[in-house]
């Protein structure tokens, strides 16, 4: 999987004085069904979070609140996200390195998953994970 494959998605907006509504359908808005939801919350300043690659499951991350940056690293290049609207998600493709940092204060990240929580889907290690992709340190 290359950096590339990350993409920003639009999801819809119900624009209302009554205040805003986004909605996603799994398979529709993003590519996969939905088996999980996640999310981190009451973020210290200065925290890091992420610090891993999926083998084979797919997220979808949205700043519900506040706004926070993604480092994306595929062992061959590197990219940082900021994501800071309700109506914007990003697509991480399984193989994709993450990390978190740059969190608002009281921001919200929400992750929608492709599979359930599995300790043995995580690469943890970098130099680990580069070995898988193919990439000698
Ligand atoms: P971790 O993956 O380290 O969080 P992050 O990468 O966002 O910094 O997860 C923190 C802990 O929560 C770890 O003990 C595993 C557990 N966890 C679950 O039990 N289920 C889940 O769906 C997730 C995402 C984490």
């Amino acid at each position: 999987m290359k950096i590339d494959q990350c993409k920003i998605i639009d999801l819809p907006k119900i624009n209302d004085p009554r205040g805003n509504l986004t909605f996603i359908e799994g398979s529709r808005h993003v590519p996969f069904d939905v088996k999980r939801v996640f999310y981190l919350y009451d973020v210290p300043g200065g925290a890091d979070r992420g610090g891993h690659a999926l083998k084979k499951c797919y997220q979808f991350l949205i700043a519900m609140s506040g706004s926070f940056d993604v480092i994306l690293k595929d062992g061959r290049q590197e990219k940082r996200v900021h994501l800071n609207r309700s109506y914007h998600g990003l697509l991480l493709p399984p193989m994709i390195w993450r990390e978190m940092d740059n969190f608002s204060s009281g921001s919200v990240c929400l992750a929608l998953a492709s599979e359930l929580y599995d300790p043995t889907d995580y690469y943890r290690d970098y130099p680990e994970y580069l070995k898988a992709v193919g990439v000698t340190a």
